[in-house]
This record gives structure tokens, C-alpha cells and sequence, in this order.
């Protein structure tokens, strides 16, 4: 028999948690949704805190966990978190990458299996405008992460008009000499910042990735489409005024201060674990789907 699942009332079961480990951040992405954290608490989660919530949540059968931030390598004790973890199928973290040539290979020994890394453009100047940085250390930190095995890497682009939409070709041409071992992902702005001018029309990103594709595959997850483009894959994600989006959404955000976080859109509905037993947290998993509803609804 299957274990009991986290299923809120629009039928959508958990599969995987998405925990935000710190606010803090050394780039400053003009784009950021600071994953819909509203509130800086500056008050971060015990690794074992984080350990109790994802030994919690596998008790519902989830075993995906990603982390994320602000920047999650911010956290010195980042490898201690992942080595405080139960036996998973799942780990990835999102970063900005900065840090990967130093520490992609004790991150991979310490039991992660794959990152994301935010990447909206590769050139130089394009690349500290929207994020204050150097693409340099991040194209080490890419390679890095390829080296240490943690694939598939996955690129995240953030489309914005004007800033780097014009990249696609060129970050296509800079993935393909990964083998496959790295992947891109274009991404919808999503205007949580004052950033409205920079908004792309998607539907025409998804009619020149269509026009080149030689096969397009749709994920369950979010119903997100996968072009295979001359040997690499690139995945389109558009949240924005998508009800299949929501409709397939089986994450739960946990927040750097230690409160579930059932939408990336709301902070009305937060559910505080923050310092508690894995019996408890359970509980409260189960509580906190009753609060969790689609953002954008189908009809
Ligand atoms: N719109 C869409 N995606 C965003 N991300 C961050 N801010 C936004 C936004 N405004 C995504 C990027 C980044 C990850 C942490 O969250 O993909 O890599």
C-alpha cells in the first residue's frame, strides 16, 4: 500500500519540497522574487530544523527536496544540511553560481545530486546589469558543477525585453558544448520587482523554440514543455496567468524562517514549523493543505 500523501482539496499531491535556507544574497537580480518572501526575518532554520521537515515530509512519500534563498551557498553549513538529510532521490539546490568553483565538488560529496543556476545572460556587461556580478565566476562555477556530477545542470534564464531576450541563440550554441549535460530553462518574468517594461511575449519564444524543435515533450510538472533542439534540450516555463501551472503545482515552499509556504503568490497562509519535531511538523503538514488552493484557477 502506498504511503498516506500531503493532498490538498483540488487533488494535488506534494512530491516535492522547496526550501529557501537564507534571505541573505551576494548579487543584487534585478528581477528577484525573493521566493515571495515579503518579510525579512533574518531569523534562518537550525539544520536541524530542516533535517525534521524533510524527515517529515517523507513520511507522505515526498523525496525531491530543493533549496534555494536568497543565495543557499550563502550558508557555510550548507554541506552539513545536506549531510543531516534522510536517504532521498531527489536533491538540488538553485544558485546564482558564484561559489560553485570552490564548493561544487564537497556539495556533491555531501549528497547533492544536481543544481540550477541563474544565468539570464552571458555577456559581461548585460550580466552585471541585471545582477550586479561577474559572468566570469559563473561560467567557472558552471563548469564546475559539470565536472563534480552535478547534472543535469540546468540554466535558468529569466526572459526580459530589451535586457536579454535577443541571448536565446546564443545561450543555445553555449549549451551545446555540454553533451547534454546541461540543459536551459527560459523562464516568464514574473513582475515582483517594478519591472513591467521588461516583460517578453512568450507565446513568441514558444513559436521560435517550436519552429527549431525536432521533438517537444510535456512534463507532468507544471505541464512544462521540453524542445530537443540539435542534441540540447530547452524547457520553457510560464507561470504567469497559467492555470495549468497551478493546476499541476505539487510543491510546498518551506521559508527561511521555518514556515510552509502552501504559493509562491501569497503569505497570508503560512504555517509555522520552525524548531519542532518531525511528528509535529507532520501535523502541521497536513493542516497546511487546507490552506493551499490554486493562485491562478482553472475556468
Ligand atoms: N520571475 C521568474 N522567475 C524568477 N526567479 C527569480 N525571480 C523570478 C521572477 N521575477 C527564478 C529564477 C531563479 C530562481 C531562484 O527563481 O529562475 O533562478
Amino acid at each position: 500500500m502506498a504511503a498516506m500523501q500531503l493532498t490538498d482539496s483540488y487533488g494535488r499531491t506534494i512530491k516535492s519540497l522547496r526550501i529557501s535556507i537564507t534571505n541573505r544574497c551576494n548579487l543584487k537580480c534585478i528581477y528577484c522574487h525573493r521566493e515571495g518572501e515579503t518579510r525579512y526575518t533574518n531569523n534562518e532554520m537550525s539544520v536541524e530544523t530542516i533535517a525534521n521537515i524533510v524527515k517529515a515530509s517523507k513520511r507522505f512519500g515526498v523525496n525531491k527536496v530543493k533549496f534555494s534563498g536568497g543565495e543557499p551557498l550563502m550558508r557555510n553549513d550548507f554541506e552539513n544540511i545536506l549531510r543531516a538529510l534522510p536517504e532521498l532521490k531527489d536533491i538540488s539546490a538553485t544558485t546564482n553560481g558564484t561559489f560553485l568553483a570552490q564548493r561544487a565538488n564537497d556539495l556533491a560529496g555531501s549528497g547533492l545530486n544536481r543544481i540550477n543556476i541563474s544565468l539570464p545572460s552571458l555577456q559581461a556587461e548585460k550580466y552585471r546589469k541585471i545582477t550586479g556580478g561577474d559572468v566570469r565566476i559563473v561560467l567557472k562555477g558552471i563548469d564546475a558543477a559539470v565536472d563534480s556530477g552535478l547534472v543535469p545542470v540546468k540554466l535558468n534564464m529569466v526572459l526580459m525585453k530589451g535586457l536579454n531576450d535577443t541571448g536565446i541563440p546564443e545561450m543555445m550554441d553555449f549549451i551545446q558544448k555540454y553533451d547534454g549535460k546541461v540543459i536551459l530553462q527560459l523562464i516568464e518574468l514574473m513582475n515582483f520587482q517594478k519591472t513591467a517594461q521588461y516583460q517578453v511575449n512568450i507565446n513568441e519564444v514558444e513559436k521560435f523554440l517550436e519552429k527549431r524543435a525536432t521533438d517537444i515533450e510535456e512534463r507532468s510538472m507544471h505541464r512544462r514543455r521540453k524542445y530537443h533542439i540539435d542534441g540540447i534540450e530547452v524547457e520553457l516555463v510560464r507561470p504567469i496567468d497559467n492555470s495549468h501551472f497551478c493546476a499541476n503545482c505539487n510543491r510546498l515552499r518551506v521559508t527561511s524562517d521555518g514556515k510552509l509556504k502552501p504559493c509562491l503568490l501569497r503569505n497570508d497562509n503560512l504555517v509555522d514549523v520552525n524548531n519542532k519535531e518531525p511528528e509535529k511538523i507532520a501535523e502541521l503538514m497536513e493542516f497546511a493543505m487546507e490552506k493551499r488552493e490554486p493562485f491562478y484557477k482553472e475556468g
